[in-house]
């Protein structure tokens, strides 16, 4: 876990005290300074106790209370203006715990710099005694929530990219109490501002109510690359957020990376480095040189050979699939670069943000044959009859935008009901999906920018596809291609403003473990959500078919 906070220049001795909360002895209060905040959680997904941010104290290795000393670091805005920012590491947490921690030097102001968190639940490596087994075992189990928004903005009058809603979902997501948040990447639109600094301090001004008490854990979106900040115009992102390592090497540091909680491995993607589109900010397609594509391969391969994992959930700012007209667009790098890494793992869940609507998909595996736009082929029964799993046959990948016919698919599981997917209505689904069968996008960039996309939905559906770029006097030019929609499962033009809240239930041994998803409107919170479904895979650790008894002496075997 790292706790960081920005301060308005060096400080002294910047200390973090830490104590779970039934025996702090930090201040006792739920309200703290402007800028402090969570932003990291957990482990590297690579075993407890990993020098990035460990969740999970190592066997004997109980420090509590305990105070962890943070180290300061800095880059200079576009004005040259010097950021301080401090990043703590707490150290020696128990797993499933809620700790309050006081950030000293206090940040000022008439109230104490404090906050809290909830550790996640996790197994002990290696309990010793029968008791700290037991407990691991039971919090292994325990049942948590994550939420996540991207395309979020600021909602101070003057910020023309936000909106008053990107300061709603601070509060509305609180309502859940998850154990953390995903911030799905365009967090601030400070690439587009004249004063990117302030924009920054502004936004973390903002989430800090939420992000002071639980983890908010960032993706790096297309608007995180300023012009002539560093190499890859990342200096401000990478500077803000101490973030997992990814053995890349210290200039791709944190840009991507991965953390487990409970039975679940999350990898987090900077999509740029796969993405054709040109936004005309900084083009970063290829920047890592295949290095993040290489750790991709070996996380996914290692989460499945890992038993102790069940779902593989995957965060990156861009889509792979959108029906949005006249916005971005699913991108057919993700589809080449990555997609395919997906099947091969079994990768359950893909959320995304970037364009600025609610839309899920059917489980895709594989691509459409015959596609010239790799488009992702549905999963789903193709009749009563059909067997779940069964892949439907789309004749039609690719229609031209005249002769827009396409339809999703809506045949569903005899026994659900499920309304097809329209421009101006959504399927509320008493609906279940078994992510073995395929892949579940889902697209939730609908934080609180001021140029919704649920305007823009085509309808009848048609896919739009970025594809390579175009050169026009030396600047590239993004090009979009049509696709039917056979992926498209849910989407809605009615709630500009969501998040999406995945509720995971590892259930036990030998069973089946589920997320539910469901999807608030961030104006109204405490209403019903407006789309839902239930994912399912079974546990790995369930157990291996009895073998077949052995034939007897002379018995014949056919
Ligand atoms: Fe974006």
């Amino acid at each position: 876990m790292v706790v960081s906070w920005l301060t308005d220049g060096p400080v002294p001795r910047p200390t973090v005290r830490y104590a779970p909360a039934d025996t702090a002895t930090t201040t006792d209060t739920a309200t703290t300074a402007d800028t402090a905040t969570t932003t990291t959680d957990t482990d590297t997904g690579s075993g407890s106790g990993s020098a990035s941010g460990a969740g999970v104290a190592a066997d004997g290795d109980v420090a509590e209370p305990g105070e962890a000393r943070a180290t300061t670091r800095t880059y200079r805005d576009a004005s040259r203006r010097k950021i301080h920012v401090q990043h703590a590491t707490l150290m020696g947490l128990r797993p499933g715990v809620r700790y309050r921690y006081e950030i000293t030097p206090p940040l000022g102001g008439s109230e104490p710099s404090t906050g809290e968190f909830r550790t996640a639940p996790r197994p002990s490596a290696s309990a010793s005694a029968q008791q700290e087994a037991q407990e691991a075992l039971e919090a292994s189990w325990a049942a948590f929530t994550f939420t996540a928004f991207g395309d979020h903005g600021t909602d101070r009058e003057d910020d023309p990219y936000g909106s008053p809603a990107s300061g709603a979902v601070v509060a509305a997501v609180d309502l859940l109490d998850p154990l953390f948040n995903f911030a799905l990447g365009d967090l601030t639109y400070a690439s587009l501002r004249h004063e990117p600094s302030r924009v920054w301090a502004d936004w973390f001004r903002m989430v800090s109510p939420s992000a002071r008490r639980r983890p908010w854990m960032p993706v790096a979106g297309n608007h995180e690359s300023e012009r002539g900040l560093g190499k890859f115009g990342l200096d401000s992102y990478q500077t803000y957020f101490e973030l997992p390592g990814n053995d890349a090497g210290r200039d791709f540091h944190g840009l991507w990376y991965t953390f487990t909680v409970g039975r679940v491995r999350f990898v987090v993607l900077l999509g740029e480095d796969a993405c054709y589109q040109a936004h005309g900010l900084v083009y970063l397609r290829g920047f890592s040189g295949g290095r993040q594509t290489a750790w991709l391969e070996r996380t996914l391969r290692a989460a499945r050979a890992d038993t102790t994992i069940d779902w593989v959930i995957v965060a990156v700012h861009q889509v792979a699939m959108s029906t949005a007209a006249y916005h971005n667009g699913g991108d057919l790098g993700l589809r080449e670069e990555w997609l395919p890494l997906f099947d091969r793992y079994q990768v359950d869940l893909v959320v995304c943000g970037h364009e600025h609507h609610y839309e899920r998909t059917h489980p895709v595996r594989g691509a459409v044959p015959g596609s010239p736009l790799l488009t992702p082929r549905p999963v789903v029964p193709t009749s009563a009859a059909a067997p779940t799993g069964s892949a439907v046959s789309t004749t039609a990948p690719t229609v031209p935008k005249a002769a827009r016919t396409a339809t999703p698919a809506t045949t569903v599981t005899p026994g659900t009901t499920v309304t097809p997917a329209t421009a101006s209505g959504l399927a509320v689904a008493a609906e279940q999906v078994d992510t073995t069968t395929g892949t579940v996008h889902v697209t939730i960039g609908t934080g609180g920018s001021s140029t919704p996309s649920t305007g823009a939905l085509l309808d009848p559906p048609i896919g739009q596809v970025v594809v390579p770029p175009e050169l026009v006097r030396g600047r590239r030019r993004t090009i979009h291609a049509d696709e039917g929609a056979p992926w498209l499962a849910a989407r809605s033009a009615d709630h500009p403003y969501a998040f999406a809240a995945f509720h995971v239930d590892p259930g036990v041994p030998g069973g089946t473990t589920t997320i539910r998803l469901t999807v608030h409107d961030s104006l109204a919170p405490t209403d019903p959500p407006f789309d839902e479904v239930l994912l399912t895979r079974p546990r790995r650790d369930a157990p291996a078919p009895a073998p077949e008894p052995a034939p007897e002496p002379g018995e014949r075997t056919v």
